[in-house]
């Protein structure tokens, strides 16, 4: 008998790819994905416990399975289904997420190859089944299926050793490991042969992958060379890892896109040194003149945590001066979130709620005039578009520039053709283009000259 599943996934893009992980273990055994969570055998949440909100929300969501469960009990017939909690909030809460929240299976993410026993002992009745071993792992023979026809993401590095004051990360992923280059290359090759044509290699720290002779900007070089791929992409870049020959890497290779996600966590030194960070705000600010210099039609994203403990008024404005200075194409923006276990959690001086809340409303309004403004810098300009989706409504086809832009296109196209471009207008903040030239482009950056964007 197939037996379902149904798996919904809170968190980041590696929590994403590691859902495929366990999509694909379950698959080579038997196991049909569902969403009908009435009739699913097992439900499994993918978990996140970066923010306390994340782990509320999944403790919410658990609720509704155990309801499902308890229902399917009353009810007879049908055994009722297995519960699992897997990843970040499986490592982090251990056992307590099936004492006090009734999970039949906890699994945290270096432990997921065992998911089909645990599910047939739990189906079996055993109790209290919690694996959080931290080891190496890093999946790699596993091949995910992509989410996109296009598009397709691959985690190259599991882990951090930064410890980042505020972070849980470290505690949860384990120690950084690079996969093997050699796995990565033969992973991004399966994916190109199934047509994928645009991958993002993931890691908390990308650049500061390395297996034996090969570091990050080398594996840019081995993946960029294979054939069929168009367009690479990475993240997340740790400021304090940037450097020119990284830059220069990505300048001489057309197909990696000129797109970097920097985190600024704060503007203000002091702040930036008990967050364990690395940098100071001089340096920070040297990076994206660097990058500015040697990529000047690259895209900056970045991240923003304010309401760390004993920030001040001043400290918030230098962080609010930085964005204005650097004008960043998008944020990620938070409060800050006192992380049990993690060094914040225990500094005196938290920002009470209100305070941090009303910072953030004001850098979100700052921001979000300036990635409007970005956008707006878009038109009349053209893009080479990577044809990713149809439009919302099927009105039209959504597709990203190399810069990492999501652009709307009006008339037709096709799932993975890349179009020439010029955007027209913005609805909203989303850029609105039409196709410029009926041929399509075979290889990113082939007319890098002349007024176009890449
Ligand atoms: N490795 C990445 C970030 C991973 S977590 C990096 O180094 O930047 C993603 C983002 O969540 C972080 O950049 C940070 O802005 C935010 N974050 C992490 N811990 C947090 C906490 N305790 N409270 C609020 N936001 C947090
Ligand atoms: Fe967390 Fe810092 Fe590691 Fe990013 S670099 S995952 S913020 S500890
Ligand atoms: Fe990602 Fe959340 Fe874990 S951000 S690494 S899923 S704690």
């Amino acid at each position: 008998m197939v037996r379902s599943f149904l798996i919904q996934t809170y968190g980041c893009q590696m929590n994403d790819y590691e859902a495929g992980v366990v999509r694909t273990i379950l698959e080579c055994r038997g196991y049909e994905e569902t969403f009908d969570e009435v009739q699913a055998d097992v439900l499994l949440m993918m978990t996140c416990s970066v923010r306390e909100r994340a782990e509320k929300r999944a403790l919410a969501r658990l609720a509704q399975f155990r309801s499902v469960r308890s229902q399917r009990r009353m009810r007879g017939g049908k055994q009722p289904p297995v519960i699992g909690v897997l990843g970040c909030m499986a490592q982090n809460l251990k056992e307590r997420l099936s004492s006090d929240y009734g999970a039949d299976i906890v699994v945290g993410p270096d432990q997921y190859r065992q998911l089909p026993e645990l599910i047939e002992k739990a189906a079996a009745g055993v109790r209290g089944l919690v694996a959080t071993a931290q080891t190496n792992e890093c999946y790699e023979t596993i091949l995910p299926k992509p989410e996109s026809s296009v598009c397709a993401t691959i985690t190259v590095m599991r882990g951090c050793d930064n410890f980042c004051s505020y972070c849980i990360v470290p505690y949860v992923k384990g120690k950084e490991r690079s996969r093997p280059a050699q796995d990565v290359v033969t992973a991004v090759r399966m994916l190109a042969e199934q047509g994928i044509r645009d991958v993002t290699l993931l890691g908390q720290n990308v650049l500061a992958y390395r297996d034996g002779g090969v570091d990050f900007p080398a594996l840019l070089r081995l993946v960029a060379a294979l054939p069929d791929i168009q367009r690479v992409r990475f993240l997340t870049s740790h400021p304090r890892d940037l450097d020119e020959r990284l830059l220069a890497t990505i300048r001489e290779l057309p197909k990696v896109c000129p797109s970097l996600h920097l985190p600024l966590q704060s503007g203000s030194d002091r702040i930036l040194d008990l967050m364990n960070r690395g940098y100071t705000r001089a340096d920070y600010l040297n990076k994206i003149a660097l990058i500015r210099k040697n990529l000047p039609e690259a895209t900056i994203t970045t991240d923003i945590l304010v309401g760390f403990p004993s920030e001040r008024a001043e400290d918030f404005q230098a962080t609010l001066e930085v964005v204005e200075k650097v004008r960043f194409d998008f944020a990620y923006m938070f409060r800050f979130s006192a992380r049990p276990g993690t060094k914040a959690a225990t500094l005196p001086e938290q920002v009470p709620a209100p305070i941090a809340a009303e910072r953030l409303n004001r850098l979100i309004e700052i921001q979000n005039r300036i990635t409007r403004a970005r956008n707006r810098e878009m038109v009349g300009r053209t893009f080479e578009l990577l044809i990713e989706a149809e439009g919302p409504r099927r009105n039209g086809f959504l597709g990203r520039t190399t810069t990492n832009k999501v652009v709307l296109l009006t008339g037709p196209a096709e799932l993975g053709e890349l179009a020439m471009t010029k955007v027209t207008h913005l609805r909203g903040w989303t850029p609105i283009a039409e196709k410029v030239a009926n041929q399509s482009l075979l290889v990113g950056r082939t007319m890098a000259t002349s007024g176009y964007e890449n």
